[in-house]
């Protein structure tokens, strides 16, 4: 079945609501229906937070995603999830859904698409992108990610130091999303491979409580916030 309505998928930044783009925001001021992940334990939602000064009486609707790695689970939750924004832009309603940083990278809009496309083929899907958080830390931290004929690697930190220890050895830069369940790991690892003092750490960017770590010896044993990143930089820093 062909859907009338078109779904946006917006990228809204790592959390300052300036660091969005223009394309979104006419898209978010326009749209009948704005959708957001999250948790199935409560309904707060920071891509809603984000944007919310840049909305014009649009409908809001969170959409629950277990924290679970149970793939059973969580292809069940986004076929509903998936059939509910179906029914929305089979309406003829155009849709948007919002998430943190970049759509395409790291999110849960990648699920969504995909299973979207999976129940209907014809589905119209629109992705505008996102400044990604690792891209607004380096601003904010003055680092550049990359330079000349340097290699650049983006890992998740969510099964502690397994994919910094993976890809080191064949990187120039490296940066490390997910960091707050694994810290103590990743720190460790830091230490094993002499790269604390290639590393700076930045936590909340562009929200409150937002810090940049140069000196990462000082995060020794301290618990990171959820929103916090590393990057490594092996030829910068001095190392
Ligand atoms: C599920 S990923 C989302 C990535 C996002 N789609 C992006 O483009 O940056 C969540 C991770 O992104 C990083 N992150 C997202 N927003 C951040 C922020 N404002 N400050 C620091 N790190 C952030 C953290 O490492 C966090 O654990």
């Amino acid at each position: 079945m062909t859907t009338a309505g078109t779904l946006y998928g917006i990228g809204v930044g790592p959390g300052d609501p300036d660091l969005i783009t223009v394309k979104a925001v006419k898209v978010l001021s326009r749209v009948g229906h704005i959708f957001a992940s999250c948790s199935t334990k409560n309904t707060y939602s920071l891509a809603l937070n984000i944007v919310r000064s840049h909305l014009n009486g649009a409908g809001l609707e969170h959409l629950p995603f277990p924290m679970t790695r149970n793939p059973e689970v969580l292809a069940a939750a986004w076929e509903e999830n998936a059939r509910r924004v179906l029914e929305v832009l089979r309406r003829g309603e155009d849709a948007a859904f919002v998430t943190l940083g970049d759509p395409l990278t790291y999110s849960t809009f990648g699920y969504l698409l995909k299973t979207l496309k999976r129940l209907d083929p014809a589905v119209r899907v629109v992705t505008i992108p996102g400044i990604t958080s690792y891209h607004a830390a380096a601003a904010l931290a003055q680092i550049p990610l990359s330079e000349g004929e340097e290699s650049i690697n983006v890992v998740s930190g969510a099964l502690g130091s397994a994919r910094l220890r993976e890809v080191i050895d064949r990187t120039d830069n490296l940066v490390l999303l997910k960091t707050y369940r694994h810290f103590d790991d990743i720190y460790r690892a830091l230490e094993e491979l002499d790269l604390l003092d290639c590393a700076v750490c930045v936590s909340r960017c562009g929200l409150e409580g937002e810090t940049v770590v140069d000196d990462v010896r000082s995060l020794k044993g301290k618990a990171l916030p959820y929103l916090s990143l590393i990057i490594i930089k092996k030829k910068g820093k001095g190392c």
